[in-house]
């Protein structure tokens, strides 16, 4: 029909690299962007934790992260996809891109909230991401709590706000 575009979402395969390191290289500024080589070594690790958005079948939007038993998130994480652990209880969100024309139509937004429920699924603790003050509304909007600035995110030279979406239903204190 015409005006009506088919979104679709899915999580990755390693033919997916060419279209995801053209699209993180069309979204952060070369000192943020992930390398083709770190978006190779992720989808080797862990293509189930990239939420990816096609439009008519064109890549426009991507998230990933890493799933851990670590907390909070660190500069290290970016590039050492081998520290997946698919029983870990924190998913990281690392990278959310869309691509600049087809941004403010809630795509993003789509595939965060889509992470969440994933996560909820798979019975984590919760997500964690970084991001640049000026983006820390918009997290807030999907339930992520600012915890201040990251002592251990300085990538890019860059100031990262952590921020953290925790269901409280698996983050009980233990019984004594
Ligand atoms: C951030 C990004 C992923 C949003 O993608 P999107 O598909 O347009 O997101 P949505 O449509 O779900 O939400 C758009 C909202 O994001 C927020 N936002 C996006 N860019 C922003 C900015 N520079 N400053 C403040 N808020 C911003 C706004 O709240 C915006 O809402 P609006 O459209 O009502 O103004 C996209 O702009 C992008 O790829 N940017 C470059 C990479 C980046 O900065 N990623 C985030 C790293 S923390």
């Amino acid at each position: 029909m015409p005006g009506m575009e088919a979104i679709t979402i899915r999580s990755a395969a390693p033919s997916d690299l060419d279209a995801l390191a053209a699209l993180e290289g069309a979204c952060f500024p070369p000192e943020q962007a992930a390398s083709r080589e770190a978006l190779a070594d992720r989808l080797r690790h862990y293509p189930n934790h990239f939420w990816l958005l096609f439009l008519d079948g064109r890549l426009v939007a991507f998230i990933d992260g890493f799933v851990t038993d670590r907390p909070d998130l660190t500069d290290d994480m970016y590039a050492r996809a081998q520290d997946h652990n698919e029983q870990g209880a924190w998913q990281m969100l690392f990278g959310v891109n869309t691509h600049p024309d087809y941004r403010g139509r809630g795509y993003a937004g789509l595939l965060i909230r889509r992470a969440i429920a994933d996560a909820k699924a798979q019975n984590r603790k919760g997500l964690a991401l970084t991001c640049l003050s000026h983006m820390r509304a918009y997290y807030t909007r999907f339930g992520f709590r600012d915890e201040g600035i990251s002592p251990a995110s300085t990538h890019g030279g860059a100031v990262w706000h952590q921020m953290r979406l925790a269901f409280p239903e698996n983050n009980a204190p233990d019984p004594i």
